[in-house]
């Protein structure tokens, strides 16, 4: 399974084994950690499962959907960096993802 680290709001680098097909936010909950609301249980209406990807991984991922990119502009802190967990299915091409959980909206 691939092996995704998470850097949490407290700065500690967690390695995270994700299962194929599951979202990377509920590989990222299933993991214990709780920085990720996640308030919506996935289904892209809530925002709080947002995290930063390491811009040398963004090419793994493919392109956020229109009604992610909205959900994305309530953030203030959203950057070019910036993704729903839950709209990332985790796939064994993640394996050494970075992503680090965005502060709190
Ligand atoms: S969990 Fe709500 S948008 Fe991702």
């Amino acid at each position: 399974m691939p092996t995704i680290s998470v850097t949490t709001r407290d700065g500690r680098a967690v390695p995270v084994i994700a299962e194929v097909g599951r979202s990377l936010m509920e590989a990222i909950r299933g993991a214990g950690i709780d920085d990720l609301m996640a308030l919506c249980g996935g289904s892209c209406s809530c925002a709080t499962c947002h995290v930063k990807v390491d811009a040398m991984h963004a090419h793994l991922l493919s392109p956020a959907s229109e009604y992610e990119n909205d959900l994305l502009d309530s953030s203030s802190h959203r950057d070019g960096t910036s993704r729903l967990s839950c709209q990332i299915t985790v796939s064994a091409e993640l394996d050494g993802l970075r992503v680090t959980i965005a502060p709190e909206d």
